[in-house]
C-alpha cells in the first residue's frame, strides 16, 4: 500500500511537471489523481482491508500525498498563470516611440484655390458673385450677345449641342445678359460670374473639352475704358505681384466694341523673357479678353445705352492658374496625379 502510494504520488508529480501550459491539462491531471473517481481516492477505499493499527498510520500517508499533489498543481497553476499573462503583455506590447501613422488631410484643387482668389479679389472690390446654367440657350450663350445665327465668329467656338436651340456654354458670357434682364433697367451692375464651360477641343497640353471662365460686368452711368482698364490692373498686381504690368491689343468681341486682349508681364521672369519657359521668351501672358459693352448688347437686354455704359471681360482660369504656378500642361487639373495635386 505504501509503495502503491509512493508511485502514484511520483506518477502525478511527473505529470504535473511535463505541462508546459495547457490550464485544461493540469486540471485533467487532478481529476485523475484527485477526484472522486480518482487513484488516490481509489486507494482510499481499500483502507477498509487494512489492520485498525495500520489505517490511521496509512490514512496520513494517503493524506499528506493527497496535500502533496495538491500543492504541486497549485503551484503549477501559479505558474502557468503568470506564463500566460507574461505572454499577454509580450503581444500586446506598445512603443510609444514609434512616429503615429499620418492622417491624410485633404485640400483645396489649385483650380479651386486660384478661383478662391479671383472671387476674393473682386469681392473686395464691391462686386458680387452670380451664376448661370451650364446647359444654355442658343439665345443666351449667342443672340443676346450680339451673335445671331449666321455670325462667323461662332465657329470660333466649337459648340456641344443638345438640341438646335440649347448647347452647353460656350462661355460665361451669357451670365452678362441673364444678370442685366434679372434688373431693373439701367440699374447698376458690378458682378463677376465664374463657372464650367464646354467646346468641342482636344484634350491636349493647352486645351480641354471643359474648363473654366470668369465673367466679369460693370455697368453705370459713365463707365469708361478708363475704368476697365485701372480694374484689370488692379486685378493683375493683385493676382500676380504688385510688380505685374499689363498690355492690351486690339482686338474683335462681338459683345463689346472697342475690344482689347490683355497680357500680363511673366511672373516667373518678370518680362525678361531670355530663356523662360513659361512666356517663351516673349515676356508677356495673354489672360483674357474685354472691352466696352456693345450698345446692342445693352439694348437686347433692356438696359439704355444713352442712359449707362459698361465694360465686360472674360478670362481662363486654368490659364490664370498655370501662370502663377508655371504649369505648363493644362491636362495635369483633371488627371488627379496625387504627385502633382499634393503640390498644393
Ligand atoms: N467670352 C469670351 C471668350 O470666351 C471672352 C470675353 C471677351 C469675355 C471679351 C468678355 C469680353 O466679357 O468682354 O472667348
Amino acid at each position: 500500500m505504501e509503495n502503491k502510494i509512493a508511485e502514484l504520488k511520483s506518477a502525478a508529480s511527473d505529470a504535473i511537471k511535463k505541462v508546459a501550459n495547457d490550464l485544461k491539462e493540469l486540471d485533467n491531471i487532478r481529476v485523475k489523481f484527485l477526484g472522486k473517481k480518482g487513484e488516490l481516492t481509489n486507494l482510499l477505499r481499500g483502507m477498509s482491508q487494512l489492520s485498525a493499527e495500520d489505517r490511521p498510520r496509512i490514512g496520513k500517508i494517503v493524506n499528506d500525498a493527497r496535500a502533496e499533489i495538491e500543492k504541486l498543481i497549485a503551484e503549477k497553476n501559479s505558474e502557468l498563470k503568470a506564463k500566460a499573462l507574461q505572454d499577454k503583455l509580450a503581444s500586446e506590447k506598445i512603443d510609444v516611440t514609434l512616429p503615429g501613422r499620418k492622417i491624410q488631410r485633404g485640400h483645396l484643387h489649385p483650380l479651386t484655390l486660384t478661383l478662391n482668389r479671383v472671387k476674393e479679389i473682386f469681392i473686395n472690390m464691391g462686386y458680387t458673385v452670380e451664376e448661370g446654367p451650364e446647359v444654355e440657350t442658343d439665345f443666351y450663350n449667342f443672340e443676346a450677345l450680339n451673335l445671331p445665327k449666321d455670325h462667323p465668329a461662332r465657329d470660333s467656338q466649337d459648340s456641344f449641342y443638345i438640341t438646335e436651340e440649347i448647347l452647353l456654354r460656350t462661355q460665361t458670357s451669357p451670365v452678362q445678359a441673364r444678370t442685366m434682364q434679372k434688373n431693373i433697367p439701367n440699374a447698376p451692375i458690378k458682378m463677376i460670374a465664374p463657372g464650367r464651360v464646354y467646346r468641342r477641343d482636344d484634350f491636349d497640353a493647352a486645351h480641354s473639352p471643359m474648363f473654366h471662365q470668369v465673367e466679369g460686368l460693370v455697368i453705370d452711368e459713365k463707365i469708361t475704358f478708363g475704368d476697365l482698364i485701372g480694374t484689370l490692373d488692379f486685378f493683375c498686381k493683385q493676382m500676380f505681384g504688385e510688380s505685374t504690368k499689363i498690355r492690351l491689343r486690339p482686338s474683335f468681341f462681338p459683345f463689346t466694341e472697342p475690344s482689347a486682349e490683355v497680357d500680363v508681364s511673366c511672373p516667373i521672369c518678370h518680362g525678361h523673357g531670355s530663356g523662360c519657359k513659361v512666356c517663351h521668351d516673349s515676356g508677356w501672358l495673354e489672360i483674357l479678353g474685354c472691352g466696352e459693352v456693345h450698345p446692342d448688347v445693352l439694348k437686347m437686354s433692356g438696359y439704355d445705352p444713352s442712359k449707362v455704359s459698361g465694360f465686360a471681360f472674360g478670362m481662363g482660369v486654368e490659364r490664370l492658374c498655370m501662370i502663377k504656378y508655371a504649369i505648363d500642361d493644362l491636362r495635369l487639373f483633371f488627371e488627379n496625379d496625387m504627385r502633382f495635386l499634393n503640390q498644393f
